[in-house]
């Protein structure tokens, strides 16, 4: 993309933004539904080892706590919430310490590591797959209803808002990094995406039946661009650079087209339904490529360790370096945002959603 086409974007972005107030909306939950990107620290109740549960994690999250987020800080949705007036933090549906009041406003169901194909949750140590973490909505939906009844938990699941935020593990799990599918079975690329859609569709379907109306689906990041993948493309046949893996970041974009011409279809077969479509690619390709048009300056390895190979999870832990200013980062570990990328996230996205939510 040129430069020039890159800073209309982001003036176009801005100037929604500046038209927007934060309470021109009616949403008084957010239920997020996901991976990694969206989860505040469900895979410390459950039997993984795929967690951030410990130190470097959350070096800068208030309290210096690491609580399971894949992060240096708070996700885009601990942005979104407090963006939307709901409160500060997006907190984790299996933490035990979560009241029954909680979840008016919200909390998240996503399992670091999940996928829209179960298989590839049994590749990351058992995590939560896309039915298990609508099976916790549905006992969340029972707690409340104990407590508000049943008209006022419809009117709860009515105003709240879903985001879906998944996929990069199924292509990295079942494809590229440790093609178990592809080689196993010998789908094709885009067979593959259209079964991980058909998952999606199923997905959605459910919430819907469960009342949801308000839902936003984020398409893939440019999976060819995260740090891990650009060193493996060092390893590729004829490639002896650290560049963004074209073809990962091809897929991605077909995957995104795909899912931009279902979303339309399923809203259309729903009457009273939004779905949005959340543009993750295009949103970090430009931080990635414009670093300082955001405030950051690094966007080619993460912060923890080298940044620039399998520093996650367990890999990224007490005994690992940290670089000296994260908030100049894209990427905090070799595959995972930053707080301060997910901050400029959270604002791009509630400036294209915000619109679209009110008409
Ligand atoms: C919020 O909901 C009320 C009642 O349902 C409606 O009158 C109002 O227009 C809604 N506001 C927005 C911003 O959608
Ligand atoms: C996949 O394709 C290769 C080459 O065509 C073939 O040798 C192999 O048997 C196939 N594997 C499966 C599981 O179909
Ligand atoms: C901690 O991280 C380093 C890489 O930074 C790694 O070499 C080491 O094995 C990790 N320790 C454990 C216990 O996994």
């Amino acid at each position: 993309m040129e430069r020039g086409t890159i800073i209309l974007l982001f003036t176009f972005f801005f100037s929604i933004v500046s038209h927007s107030s934060a309470k021109a909306h009616n949403i008084s939950a957010i239920f997020a539904f996901g991976d990694s990107t969206m989860d505040p620290g469900n895979n410390n109740y459950i039997g993984t080892w795929f967690r951030g549960d410990h130190s470097p994690y959350g070096h800068d999250f208030p309290g210096q706590v690491a609580t399971g987020r894949f992060s240096n800080g708070k996700l885009m949705t601990d942005f979104l919430v407090s963006s939307l007036g709901i409160k500060d933090l997006l907190p984790a549906y299996l933490d035990p310490g979560i009241t029954d009041h909680e979840l008016l406003t919200g909390v998240s169901f996503a399992s670091a590591g999940s996928g829209f194909d179960d298989s590839t949750t049994v590749l990351l140590g058992g995590v939560s797959t896309m039915a298990k973490q609508v099976k916790y909505f549905e006992e969340c939906l029972h707690r409340i209803e104990k407590l508000l009844g049943k008209e006022s938990t419809n009117r709860v699941v009515k105003d709240a808002l879903y985001v879906i935020s998944a996929g990069t593990n199924d292509l990295l799990g079942n494809f590229y990094d440790l093609p178990v599918k592809r080689l196993t079975t010998n789908i094709t690329m885009s067979a593959y995406q259209d079964f991980l859609l058909d998952r999606l569709h199923s997905l959605i379907q459910r919430l819907y039946s469960l009342g949801a109306r308000k839902i936003a689906v984020a398409g893939l990041p440019p999976i060819g661009c995260l740090p891990m993948q650009m060193t493996e493309n060092i390893l590729l046949p004829g490639s002896h650079m650290r560049v963004c893996v074209q073809q990962q970041n091809e897929d991605a974009v077909v995957y995104n087209l795909k899912l931009q011409s279902l979303l339309p279809s399923i809203q259309a077969s729903r009457p009273g339904t939004t779905i949005a479509y959340l543009d993750a690619y295009d949103a970090l390709l430009n931080m990635i490529i414009i670093p300082e048009e955001y405030g950051l300056v690094e966007s080619w390895r993460g912060c923890c360790g080298s940044g620039v190979l399998l520093e996650l999870g367990p890999k990224c832990n007490e005994s690992t370096p940290i670089c000296s200013d994260p908030s100049k980062f894209v990427f905090w570990d070799s595959i995972h945002p930053s707080q301060a990328a997910y901050q400029q996230l959270a604002k791009i996205v509630l400036s294209s959603l915000l619109p679209r939510l009110n008409s």
